[in-house]
């Protein structure tokens, strides 16, 4: 179907539902080809709908087998059923039950959405729309139901057999060939949180008993062979549980937890009620197969789904437009474990630079979207990171504007008052507003508004009078739809920086909130500071208090002196990004500004020489921050049009190099310091120095290639653990040459049967930034390992190289045809992935005119594609409009 036929699904449409399910009583039989599936829906007029409404069931590729209403056959002029939609024209006014009875195929199910395989593994995806390619339903979040799961299947084919809820029968079958098991949620919940696995599979198992005295048995399943990688998501699990008793008093409310690992998976992982299925990339680690970035992410990943069976579960999403009402509220909560559990600081920052990189550049280009959005073609498109990440950013913001106790009693209240219903928006924050006493209206913008809010901030220091004057100003880019911006609730955190650290904050001002938080809710405001005594630094966004991009004019000097003498450690990094950006975007605009560069270079090294030296060692996570330059996407953005990304590529290059140069010694002496012979661990600590060392490995290879290979290929050699080994290979493609070659191919053969090392193996080579990558890649694509059919790999290998700046960009638009190609021929078998694929074109209308114009003919082409999907449609056609 081409996107324009596609009808657009509305907030302001919104109607209850006509008809409710109160009870869904499911038996499925499975079969690789055959799988039969028998629903039992306990209906009832919906009081809040229309009477004598016709019943309408959502089906997507369906055939219906069989259908009784109570009990009892139904006239065939009484219904019609497609695979579509199977509708009731005129179903009794009053409860009555449906039996329906489908067919489906799941090994032919490349969509991976509804029943799958996955390795042999039965498993179910079906958020958002995915249940009606199993049975046909009311598939709409605000229809919640109590579900009974009866299962069966050949006992070889699928000893194990899981469903939400609780186990409540299990036996075999006459003949001892098949086993059932038979799973009861008590817990009413849509349909999109319904699953079933079935598979022969291995797991870890442990006890744990809840705050409130539950006792609980979790599990991690893994595929035969790997229970030896699931005890680091085991570990995450209990201590997330322990988190969200112990930080939100949230107790879990069920005899079981399981969590199952599969290798077949459209997204990172899904909350279904009781029984969490998982990418496998996101469960198992063991220090030869996971980096400690993996750790890391398992311990998000396990925490956020976990965290969502309160905030999505017990409370779920009226309708798909309140879909960051679980999400963004849920990423704010795993951020906040993960900050708990390891580095706050840090963990900001590698949060703020995932907003930067993903975010703000969808709000720059023509996918910019509301948190909340107002229209949809295919909502699938729409679990963005401005659903996610900037809905994060808003609840933040909420926490630092109703301060600490208003926000944990509003969420304390939401989850009284909403618990066991589908919610909005409104209703949660009219929580806060409830228990803060403040107005929320205007806060409430941020999400309808889309686009990255910029702060203009400038200041005048008045030393005859001893005041500080901050003028502040906001202005918001048009994004598709929304021409004219109105001003949002911007909390800008900040500290006026003197000699010898922060001067206290003295102000009458109406915008001052104490706590030196100032409120922008004007499109400008000046806050005036009494008894200045000096002329301070103002150190502002503290903490990235506010999702914006800040327009202050600080000379590097005084940048510099923040660097050192700051008290919040974001804003320390902060300020040496910022003297690295201006650099980058000035030569990425002009090439040939090279001096420039190279005087940035030097200044940027005398502050880390002295850092490296004497602060690093303490802190090596954050010292690791600190020398990462910004990502050239980053620049790329800054420069906004006529985008030159070949300039942006070698400008940042040189820096690099020229920065490690300079710190060689430094860098080489703080190598040999945080070296350790200790075995592994993947605790934060030990990954932070591995991360420094790594760090600057990275600089000595692009400042001296020779002697960078030669360290790499040692540390490949001696590496006990994957974190150093890919560190070490990443190093190394950094230049060209046969070391290069020997040691991808070593890595190649080492990692051959680990297809999730192999991963980072096809996207290291996918990411090297010359021109003969595009054929590597096209070489790669009849490796053994890869296919096109698993998402893991498409993302890793054909990803890796759409996130290629220079690559991808290739002047002679080789990239975008290549890229396009593999969208249409995905589009076939998986439109999901492919959807996400063509998401790499969401910044082609800042390039210069030459590659603007090639990236538009292929995103044309792919447009007039016949016979695509919505998804794919979808985009292509936001994409160009
Ligand atoms: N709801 C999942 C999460 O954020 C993401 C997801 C969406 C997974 C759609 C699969 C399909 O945890
Ligand atoms: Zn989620």
């Amino acid at each position: 179907m081409r996107a324009d036929d596609t009808p657009l699904i509305r907030l302001e449409d919104y109607r209850p539902s006509d008809w409710l399910i109160d009870t869904v009583d499911l038996d499925i039989s499975l079969h690789p080809q055959k799988t039969r599936v028998r629903a039992l829906l306990g209906l009832r007029p919906n009081p809040a709908g229309r009477p004598g409404a016709p019943l309408i069931l959502d089906g997507d590729e369906l055939s219906l087998s069989g259908l009784r209403l109570d009990g009892l056959l139904i006239d065939e002029s009484a219904y019609s059923a497609t695979a579509q939609g199977l509708t009731l024209h005129a179903p009794p006014h009053r409860r009555f039950t449906l039996t329906i009875d489908t067919q489906v195929d799941p090994s032919a199910n490349t969509k991976l959405m509804g029943l799958y395989r996955s390795s042999r593994v039965y498993c179910t995806q079906c958020e958002a729309d995915g249940f009606r390619r199993i049975s046909y339903f009311l598939d709409r979040p605000d229809v919640m139901s109590v579900y009974t799961v009866r299962l069966e299947a050949a006992k070889i084919e699928a000893p194990v057999l899981l469903s939400n809820g609780n186990l409540v029968a299990a036996g075999e079958m006459a003949g001892g060939e098949r086993h059932f098991a038979v799973w009861h949620d008590p817990h009413p919940k849509p349909a999109y949180l319904f699953a079933l696995v079935g598979g022969a599979l291995d797991h870890v198992r442990q006890d744990y008993v809840t705050a409130d005295g539950r006792k609980v048995e979790l599990a991690v399943h893994v595929e035969p062979g790997k229970a030896g990688r699931a005890g680091w998501a085991m570990d995450c699990l209990v201590r997330c549980m322990r988190w969200d008793e112990r930080v939100f008093g949230r107790n879990y409310d069920l005899d079981v937890f399981n969590v199952v690992a599969v290798s077949d998976f459209n997204m990172g992982a899904m909350e279904n009620k009781g029984l969490n299925i998982f990418n496998d990339k996101y469960v198992l680690a063991d220090p030869q197969t996971a980096t400690d970035g993996d750790y890391a992410s398992i311990e998000a990943i396990i925490a956020h789904e976990y965290f969502h069976n309160w905030t999505g579960n017990r409370i779920t999403c009226r309708d798909w437009f309140q879909l960051c009402l679980k999400e963004g509220l849920t990423v704010f909560r795993d951020q906040e474990f993960s900050a708990d559990e390891r580095s706050r600081p840090v963990k900001r920052i590698a949060d703020v630079r995932t907003l930067r990189s993903t975010q703000f550049s969808e709000d720059a280009g023509p996918l910019a979207h509301p948190v909340r959005p107002r229209a949809y073609k295919e909502i699938n498109n729409f679990y963005t990171p401005t659903v996610y990440e900037k809905g994060a950013e808003v609840i933040r913001m909420l926490k630092l504007l109703v301060g600490d106790d208003a926000f944990r009693a509003g969420m304390d209240l939401y989850f009284e008052r909403c618990d066991g219903t589908a919610a909005t928006i409104e209703e949660f924050l009219a929580c806060f507003a409830e228990t803060s006493g403040k107005d929320l209206t205007q806060f409430a913008r941020w999400y309808e508004q889309a686009g990255t809010p910029t702060i203009v901030a400038s200041g005048r220091y008045d030393a005859a009078a001893r005041t500080y004057t901050l003028d502040l100003a906001q202005t918001t880019a048009p994004t598709p739809g929304q021409p004219d911006k109105q001003p949002v609730v911007l909390p800008v955190a900040l500290g006026l920086v003197g000699k010898a650290g922060d001067l206290p904050l003295v102000t009458g001002s109406a915008a001052y909130a104490g706590d030196g938080v100032i409120v922008l809710d004007q499109p400008s405001l000046s806050v005036a500071f009494s008894d200045v005594d000096e002329p301070p630094i103002p150190s502002l966004l503290r903490g990235f208090s506010a999702p914006a991009r800040l327009e202050l004019d600080l000379a590097d000097a005084d940048l510099l002196r923040l660097f050192s003498a700051d008290s919040d450690s974001f804003n320390r990094w902060q300020a040496l990004q910022s003297v690295a950006s201006r650099a980058l975007v000035s030569a990425g605009r002009s090439p040939g500004g090279h001096n420039a560069l190279i005087a940035t270079a030097g200044e940027l090294a005398e502050a880390l020489a002295g850092f490296l030296r004497v602060q690093a060692p303490a802190d090596p996570a954050f010292a690791a921050q600190v020398l990462r330059l910004p990502v050239p996407a980053d620049i790329a953005r800054e420069i906004g049009r006529d985008v030159d990304p070949d300039a942006i590529h070698a400008a940042h290059r040189s820096l690099a190099a020229e920065i490690g140069l300079r710190l060689r010694p430094h860098l080489m002496e703080l190598r040999e310091r945080l070296g350790t012979s200790a075995a592994y661990r993947p605790d934060a600590a030990s990954a932070g120095r591995r991360a420094l060392r790594n760090e600057a490995l990275g600089l000595i290879a692009l400042a001296d290639p020779e002697a960078g290979a030669h360290l790499a290929e040692a540390q490949f050699a001696a590496a006990d653990n994957l974190t150093d080994r890919l560190a070490a290979l990443a190093a190394m493609t950094l230049v060209a040459g046969d070391a290069r070659e020997a040691l991808i191919a070593r890595f190649g053969k080492t990692y051959a049967a680990e297809p999730l090392v192999l991963d980072k193996w096809l996207m290291a080579q996918a990411l090297i930034a010359e021109p003969g990558t595009l054929d590597r890649v096209k070489g790669l694509m009849q490796h053994p390992a890869f296919s096109l059919g698993n998402p893991n790999r498409v993302r890793a290998l054909i990803g890796g190289f759409a996130a290629n700046l220079t690559q991808f960009n290739r002047p002679d638009g080789e990239g975008y045809a290549f890229v396009a190609d593999m969208v249409v021929a995905l589009d076939r078998t998986n439109p999901q992935v492919a959807s996400r694929l063509l998401g790499s074109f969401k910044s082609w209308r800042m390039l210069e005119p030459a590659r603007k114009a090639l990236a538009e003919q292929k995103l044309a082409m792919v447009a007039q594609t016949p016979g695509l999907s919505r998804d794919v449609a979808d985009i292509a056609e936001r994409a160009l409009a």
